[in-house]
């Protein structure tokens, strides 16, 4: 089969591509451990109040230095809105909505997931750097969206 020189070679450049693309998402997920944000579970987003976890949302520490966090998002807030750790900690955070589709996106860290009603997201997060670390939704939900912040606060030196 005849193919032009040009086309040739651009077809060895997209076959090249396609096994750097692939090498470097196996390092991504093999190397750097790096996943997808995933849904943990369901609930009844009419429940939430009701369910053990979620009813009373906040901080619960599993063993020094790793903690849980139970965060419910509806009427453009996040319950609860501040969440202080030593630095070094790691958070899982679980997260759902009681009302429409929101957003948790925390400033400086690789955090990124939407919250949907009727799902839990989770996502983990270990906070090697003291600061304050915002926390917004990105996801557009409604007249107070651009209200709809938090802040995870982690103290003391490395
Ligand atoms: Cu919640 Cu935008």
């Amino acid at each position: 089969m005849h193919m032009d020189k040009y086309e040739n070679g651009f077809l060895w450049l997209s076959g090249i591509m396609l096994g750097a693309f692939a090498i470097s998402v196996l390092i991504s997920v093999a190397g750097l451990n790096i996943h997808l944000p995933g849904e943990s579970g369901q609930i009844d987003p009419a429940a939430v109040d009701a369910d053990p976890d979620f009813g009373n949302p906040g901080l619960r520490q599993i063993r020094p230095g790793v903690y849980e966090a139970y965060l419910t998002l509806g009427d453009w807030q996040y319950s609860p809105a501040k969440i202080e750790i030593p630095v070094g900690s790691q958070v899982t955070f679980y997260l759902t909505s009681k009302d429409v589709i929101h957003g948790f996106k925390v400033f400086d860290t690789n955090i990124n997931v939407m919250v949907i009603p009727g799902q839990i997201s989770q996502v983990q997060h270990t906070f090697n750097q003291p600061g304050t670390y915002q926390f917004y939704c990105h996801e557009y939900c409604g007249a107070l969206h651009h209200t709809m912040t938090g802040q995870v606060v982690v103290t003391g030196a490395k």
